[in-house]
């Protein structure tokens, strides 16, 4: 009965890792995903995580049911580390936070929440953005439409096109920002255009919803890289936010996340909160324990946690190890063509370079050269060692001559 079911294209970024694999070419290299490796190309498992399921083994703990909301102690720690600990917002219960599964799981719960509770708004989405944005609403029944963002001129923040974009759009509509790191550009706005952008969502009563997938990937301070959220927040503005712990806790496979609604009333809230937890119950009924146990006791923990802490050090070794690679690269391609200006590479923040390679490059760059990446042009230096960076610039800059 499922004859007229046709094929769904592979997946623009996990399809990528699924080709990679069924290479046998040795000297293959896999730029897609945004997934943390070692300069070993090797999976790295955090100290600090290690630490704690040490701590959760000794504790014996049971494999009882989570309630709808998740684990008590991972939503509180999760919302403080977004806000920073004794936030007003926190303190005066304006904070509505669900554990949900990882980044992706996170923004589907609080589309499906758009869908139900404010029907017909349109979310706007960064031009370009995550392709698994698109998905998300989509399947949620969220109509969404695109704003002005990057500028391939200067492969930098199209910022006039931006507030334009705000200026544009319907009194109170969404605007998903990403809260760091932007993926797949690496372009972040500065602090002080964040206060442009926030002042000009406020002036329509425009709603933000933050996705935060990559704190402390781009300065390499988990502080630092909340500023976006903070500043809104400050401001007295209302938002979403959904939270990954993937990439700076390489939880990838534990799936553990949050959805937040940050609001300026308590009861709304915990009406919020509750209807939250009514669409995770017909979605997944309640949350995986184990990445929300580690999450919990990282961030709670006063020694594996705090600014110098165990895990910024994992995180500043990480974020630097990328920094490293991009320097490399920008010192490599600019050796190989000094007629092209490669500062891009350098200026763009978190696990991603956008290229600028066109699909046809990225076909050669595939097919030619073994370095497996998305059709936009994005590799992930996450996954570049130092020792292949010579082997990846002239694989660039080959594709970028043919
Ligand atoms: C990425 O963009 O590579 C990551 O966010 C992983 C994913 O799920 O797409």
């Amino acid at each position: 009965f499922l004859g007229g079911v046709e094929p769904s294209p592979p997946d623009p970024i996990l399809g990528v890792s699924v080709a990679f694999r069924a290479c046998d070419d040795p000297n293959k290299l896999n730029l897609g995903v945004g997934a943390y490796r070692t300069e070993e190309l090797q999976p790295y498992v955090l100290e600090v995580v290690r630490e704690a399921e040490r701590r959760m083994i000794a504790a014996g703990h049971d494999k009882e049911y989570l309630p709808m909301q998740g684990l008590a102690e991972f939503c509180g720690a999760t919302a403080e580390l977004l806000l920073g600990k004794g936030h007003p917002a926190i303190a005066e219960k304006r904070v509505a936070t669900i554990q949900s599964l990882s980044g992706t799981g996170s923004l589907r719960v609080g589309a499906a929440f758009i869908a139900k509770f404010l029907p017909g708004k349109a979310v706007y989405l960064p031009s370009p953005t995550w392709g698994n944005h698109k998905n998300i609403l989509a399947d949620s029944g969220v109509e969404w439409r695109e704003y002005a963002y990057y500028d391939a001129s200067t492969v930098g923040l199209d910022l006039a096109g931006f507030l334009k974009s705000i200026d544009d759009a319907q009194e109170g509509s969404i605007f998903m920002l990403h809260g760091c790191a932007h993926n797949p550009t690496g372009v972040d706005p500065t602090l002080a255009e964040w206060r442009q952008i926030a002042d000009a969502m406020q002036k329509k009563n425009h709603v933000a919803f933050f996705d935060v997938a990559y704190q402390g990937f781009a300065s390499g301070s988990l502080v630092e890289d909340a500023a976006a959220p903070r500043l809104f927040a400050e401001m007295g503005m209302e938002f979403f936010c959904a939270q990954s712990y993937s990439k700076n806790l390489g939880l990838y496979a534990e799936r553990i996340g949050a959805l937040n609604a940050v609001l300026n009333d308590a009861t709304a809230a915990t009406n919020t909160l509750s209807q939250m937890n009514r669409i995770a119950r017909a979605m997944y009924s309640n949350p995986p324990v184990h990445g929300a146990r580690i999450a919990a006791t990282v961030i709670n923990d006063p020694e594996l946690f705090q600014a110098r802490s165990r895990w910024n050090d994992e995180m500043g070794t990480m974020a630097g190890r990328i920094k490293t690679v991009r320097r490399e690269l920008f010192e490599e391609l600019t050796r190989l063509n000094p007629d092209k200006d490669w500062s891009f590479v350098t200026r763009q923040i978190g696990m991603f370079s956008f290229t600028g390679l066109s699909p046809a490059q990225v076909e050669r760059m595939t097919g030619t050269h073994k370095i497996f990446m998305t059709k936009d042009g994005r590799i992930s230096l996450a996954g570049l060692s130092s020792a292949k960076v010579k082997y990846l610039a002239n694989a660039i800059d080959d594709s970028f001559r043919n």
